[in-house]
Protein backbone atom coordinates (compact mmCIF):
# COMPACT_ATOMS: atom_id res chain seq x y z
CA UNK A 1 0.00 0.00 0.00
CA UNK A 2 1.30 3.90 -0.85
CA UNK A 3 2.06 6.63 1.60
CA UNK A 4 -0.84 8.07 0.63
CA UNK A 5 -3.20 4.93 1.24
CA UNK A 6 -2.27 4.51 4.05
CA UNK A 7 -2.87 7.88 5.55
CA UNK A 8 -5.60 7.53 3.82
CA UNK A 9 -6.59 4.34 5.93
CA UNK A 10 -5.41 5.42 9.10
CA UNK A 11 -8.05 9.00 8.75
CA UNK A 12 -10.92 6.16 8.20
CA UNK A 13 -9.61 4.55 11.26
CA UNK A 14 -8.98 7.68 13.24
CA UNK A 15 -12.90 8.90 12.14
CA UNK A 16 -14.36 5.41 12.76
CA UNK A 17 -12.59 5.36 16.64
CA UNK A 18 -13.39 9.18 17.85
CA UNK A 19 -17.35 8.38 16.33
CA UNK A 20 -17.55 5.14 18.32
CA UNK A 21 -16.18 6.60 21.23
CA UNK A 22 -19.07 9.47 21.60
CA UNK A 23 -21.44 6.38 22.77
CA UNK A 24 -19.12 6.04 25.89
CA UNK A 25 -20.42 7.44 28.89
CA UNK A 26 -19.15 8.75 32.68
CA UNK A 27 -19.51 5.15 34.70
CA UNK A 28 -19.31 2.63 32.14
CA UNK A 29 -17.00 -0.03 31.89
CA UNK A 30 -15.72 -0.03 28.88
CA UNK A 31 -13.96 -2.96 26.51
CA UNK A 32 -10.76 -2.46 24.97
CA UNK A 33 -9.53 -4.23 21.37
CA UNK A 34 -6.56 -4.88 19.76
CA UNK A 35 -5.21 -3.42 16.53
CA UNK A 36 -4.28 0.07 14.49
CA UNK A 37 -7.78 0.53 14.68
CA UNK A 38 -8.88 0.19 18.67
CA UNK A 39 -5.36 1.93 19.24
CA UNK A 40 -7.11 5.43 17.92
CA UNK A 41 -9.96 4.84 19.94
CA UNK A 42 -8.11 4.09 23.38
CA UNK A 43 -6.41 7.23 22.67
CA UNK A 44 -9.22 8.97 22.20
CA UNK A 45 -10.16 7.27 25.22
CA UNK A 46 -7.25 8.44 26.95
CA UNK A 47 -7.33 11.71 26.06
CA UNK A 48 -11.13 11.85 27.60
CA UNK A 49 -10.22 10.59 30.58
CA UNK A 50 -7.46 13.24 31.06
CA UNK A 51 -10.13 16.04 30.64
CA UNK A 52 -12.42 14.40 33.64
CA UNK A 53 -14.30 11.34 32.09
CA UNK A 54 -15.22 8.52 35.06
CA UNK A 55 -14.57 4.82 32.90
CA UNK A 56 -13.16 1.69 34.09
CA UNK A 57 -11.84 -0.58 30.67
CA UNK A 58 -11.17 -4.26 30.33
CA UNK A 59 -8.76 -4.95 27.98
CA UNK A 60 -8.68 -7.84 25.32
CA UNK A 61 -4.82 -8.22 25.28
CA UNK A 62 -1.50 -7.34 27.29
CA UNK A 63 -0.41 -4.87 24.74
CA UNK A 64 -3.87 -3.17 24.68
CA UNK A 65 -3.70 -3.06 28.62
CA UNK A 66 -0.49 -2.01 28.46
CA UNK A 67 -1.42 1.30 26.58
CA UNK A 68 -4.67 1.76 28.75
CA UNK A 69 -2.69 2.16 31.79
CA UNK A 70 0.21 4.13 30.27
CA UNK A 71 -2.66 6.65 29.09
CA UNK A 72 -4.40 6.83 32.75
CA UNK A 73 -7.26 4.15 32.25
CA UNK A 74 -8.01 2.14 35.16
CA UNK A 75 -8.17 -1.85 33.71
CA UNK A 76 -9.63 -4.26 35.51
CA UNK A 77 -9.12 -7.73 35.14
CA UNK A 78 -11.26 -9.38 32.25
CA UNK A 79 -11.88 -12.48 34.13
CA UNK A 80 -14.07 -11.27 37.30
CA UNK A 81 -16.52 -8.98 35.12
CA UNK A 82 -19.40 -10.18 34.44
CA UNK A 83 -20.97 -7.69 32.23
CA UNK A 84 -18.76 -4.74 30.30
CA UNK A 85 -21.23 -1.57 28.90
CA UNK A 86 -19.72 -1.35 25.94
CA UNK A 87 -16.66 -2.52 24.04
CA UNK A 88 -14.72 -0.82 20.72
CA UNK A 89 -13.12 -3.32 18.39
CA UNK A 90 -11.32 -3.60 15.14
CA UNK A 91 -11.83 -6.35 12.09
CA UNK A 92 -10.60 -7.93 9.37
CA UNK A 93 -13.45 -8.37 7.75
CA UNK A 94 -17.29 -7.96 8.08
CA UNK A 95 -20.35 -8.50 6.28
CA UNK A 96 -23.65 -6.10 6.11
CA UNK A 97 -25.02 -9.02 8.39
CA UNK A 98 -22.43 -8.08 10.81
CA UNK A 99 -20.56 -11.17 10.52
CA UNK A 100 -17.21 -10.69 11.23
CA UNK A 101 -13.31 -12.32 10.98
CA UNK A 102 -11.34 -11.14 13.72
CA UNK A 103 -7.61 -12.08 15.38
CA UNK A 104 -5.57 -10.58 12.70
CA UNK A 105 -3.57 -9.40 15.57
CA UNK A 106 -3.71 -13.08 17.43
CA UNK A 107 -6.20 -11.33 20.44
CA UNK A 108 -9.20 -13.52 19.04
CA UNK A 109 -9.86 -15.19 21.98
CA UNK A 110 -9.90 -12.21 24.29
CA UNK A 111 -11.94 -10.52 21.90
CA UNK A 112 -14.24 -13.21 21.75
CA UNK A 113 -15.00 -13.54 25.72
CA UNK A 114 -15.20 -9.24 25.86
CA UNK A 115 -18.15 -9.55 22.76
CA UNK A 116 -19.67 -12.01 24.93
CA UNK A 117 -19.82 -10.05 27.99
CA UNK A 118 -20.63 -6.40 26.34
CA UNK A 119 -24.20 -5.32 25.92
CA UNK A 120 -23.10 -3.25 23.36
CA UNK A 121 -20.41 -4.43 20.95
CA UNK A 122 -19.19 -1.89 18.56
CA UNK A 123 -16.57 -2.48 15.67
CA UNK A 124 -14.65 -0.02 14.19
CA UNK A 125 -13.21 0.12 10.34
CA UNK A 126 -11.98 1.79 7.49
CA UNK A 127 -13.99 0.85 3.97
CA UNK A 128 -11.35 -1.65 3.20
CA UNK A 129 -12.80 -4.77 5.53
CA UNK A 130 -16.20 -4.66 3.93
CA UNK A 131 -16.85 -7.15 2.23
CA UNK A 132 -19.71 -9.17 0.63
CA UNK A 133 -18.58 -12.80 1.60
CA UNK A 134 -16.01 -13.63 4.90
CA UNK A 135 -12.88 -15.24 3.78
CA UNK A 136 -10.49 -13.03 1.58
CA UNK A 137 -8.27 -12.90 4.85
CA UNK A 138 -7.67 -16.15 6.34
CA UNK A 139 -9.28 -17.34 9.18
CA UNK A 140 -7.47 -17.39 12.61
CA UNK A 141 -7.81 -20.33 14.97
CA UNK A 142 -6.04 -20.53 18.49
CA UNK A 143 -5.26 -24.02 18.93
CA UNK A 144 -3.93 -25.27 22.79
CA UNK A 145 -0.17 -26.73 21.43
CA UNK A 146 -0.87 -30.13 22.42
CA UNK A 147 -3.91 -30.31 19.88
CA UNK A 148 -1.72 -28.63 17.09
CA UNK A 149 -1.69 -31.79 14.64
CA UNK A 150 -5.49 -33.25 15.82
CA UNK A 151 -6.94 -29.72 15.19
CA UNK A 152 -5.22 -28.70 11.95
CA UNK A 153 -6.24 -32.42 10.91
CA UNK A 154 -9.83 -31.71 11.40
CA UNK A 155 -9.93 -28.30 10.20
CA UNK A 156 -8.68 -29.96 6.44
CA UNK A 157 -11.35 -32.47 6.56
CA UNK A 158 -13.85 -29.09 7.12
CA UNK A 159 -12.18 -28.11 3.40
CA UNK A 160 -9.85 -25.62 5.48
CA UNK A 161 -5.85 -25.10 4.47
CA UNK A 162 -4.25 -24.44 6.98
CA UNK A 163 -0.76 -22.62 7.66
CA UNK A 164 0.60 -22.16 11.89
CA UNK A 165 1.19 -17.85 12.08
CA UNK A 166 5.25 -17.52 12.30
CA UNK A 167 6.85 -14.33 13.43
CA UNK A 168 10.43 -14.03 12.09
CA UNK A 169 10.21 -17.50 11.62
CA UNK A 170 9.13 -18.64 14.88
CA UNK A 171 5.90 -20.20 16.18
CA UNK A 172 3.75 -17.44 17.01
CA UNK A 173 3.10 -17.33 20.53
CA UNK A 174 -0.23 -15.97 22.14
CA UNK A 175 -0.73 -14.02 25.11
CA UNK A 176 -2.73 -17.16 26.28
CA UNK A 177 0.96 -19.18 25.11
CA UNK A 178 -1.28 -21.06 22.22
CA UNK A 179 -0.45 -21.35 18.64
CA UNK A 180 -2.71 -19.56 15.86
CA UNK A 181 -2.98 -21.50 12.06
CA UNK A 182 -4.56 -19.45 9.51
CA UNK A 183 -7.33 -21.54 7.44
CA UNK A 184 -8.14 -20.80 4.42
CA UNK A 185 -11.33 -21.67 3.56
CA UNK A 186 -12.00 -19.51 0.43
CA UNK A 187 -14.98 -17.47 0.58
CA UNK A 188 -17.52 -18.73 2.84
CA UNK A 189 -21.07 -19.04 2.14
CA UNK A 190 -22.37 -20.07 5.54
CA UNK A 191 -20.14 -18.28 8.26
CA UNK A 192 -22.72 -20.06 11.25
CA UNK A 193 -22.27 -23.49 9.59
CA UNK A 194 -18.58 -22.70 9.59
CA UNK A 195 -18.43 -21.59 13.40
CA UNK A 196 -20.79 -24.68 14.68
CA UNK A 197 -18.62 -27.02 13.07
CA UNK A 198 -15.37 -25.45 14.19
CA UNK A 199 -16.50 -25.18 18.00
CA UNK A 200 -17.20 -28.53 17.98
CA UNK A 201 -13.21 -29.80 17.09
CA UNK A 202 -11.46 -30.38 20.73
CA UNK A 203 -8.33 -28.21 21.45
CA UNK A 204 -9.62 -25.47 19.41
CA UNK A 205 -9.52 -22.75 21.90
CA UNK A 206 -11.31 -19.92 19.66
CA UNK A 207 -11.92 -19.27 15.62
CA UNK A 208 -11.76 -15.37 14.32
CA UNK A 209 -15.28 -15.65 13.20
CA UNK A 210 -17.73 -13.43 15.63
CA UNK A 211 -21.43 -14.40 14.58
CA UNK A 212 -23.78 -12.40 16.62
CA UNK A 213 -21.63 -11.18 18.60
CA UNK A 214 -21.53 -7.20 17.45
CA UNK A 215 -24.24 -4.64 17.64
CA UNK A 216 -22.86 -2.41 15.20
CA UNK A 217 -20.12 -1.36 12.93
CA UNK A 218 -19.13 1.78 12.79
CA UNK A 219 -17.16 1.97 8.70
CA UNK A 220 -15.20 5.65 7.72
CA UNK A 221 -15.12 6.12 4.06
CA UNK A 222 -13.10 9.11 2.47
CA UNK A 223 -15.16 11.59 4.78
CA UNK A 224 -18.50 9.68 5.38
CA UNK A 225 -19.11 7.67 8.75
CA UNK A 226 -21.44 4.75 7.59
CA UNK A 227 -23.31 3.04 10.72
CA UNK A 228 -24.28 -0.62 9.87
CA UNK A 229 -26.33 -1.85 12.86
C1 LIG B 1 -6.84 -8.41 16.55
C2 LIG B 1 -8.02 -8.09 15.71
C3 LIG B 1 -8.05 -6.72 15.10
O1 LIG B 1 -9.19 -6.06 15.55
C4 LIG B 1 -8.08 -6.87 13.60
O2 LIG B 1 -6.94 -7.62 13.21
C5 LIG B 1 -8.09 -5.51 12.90
O3 LIG B 1 -6.87 -4.86 13.16
P1 LIG B 1 -6.55 -3.44 12.56
O4 LIG B 1 -7.47 -2.46 13.19
O5 LIG B 1 -5.11 -3.21 12.90
O6 LIG B 1 -6.76 -3.53 11.06
O7 LIG B 1 -8.94 -8.84 15.52
O8 LIG B 1 -6.88 -9.74 16.98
Amino acid sequence: MGVINQNQQDAEKLAAAIAAVKYVKNGDIVGLGTGTTATFAIKELGRLVGEGLSIKAVASSIRTEELARSLGIEVLELGEISSVDISIDGADEFTEALDLIKGGGGALFREKIMASLSKKAIIVTDASKKVKKLGAFTLPIEVIPFAYQYVFDQISQLNGKGKKRKTNNQDYITDNGNFIIDADFGLIDDPKALSDALNRIDGLLAHGLFINLTSRVIMSDQSEIIIFE
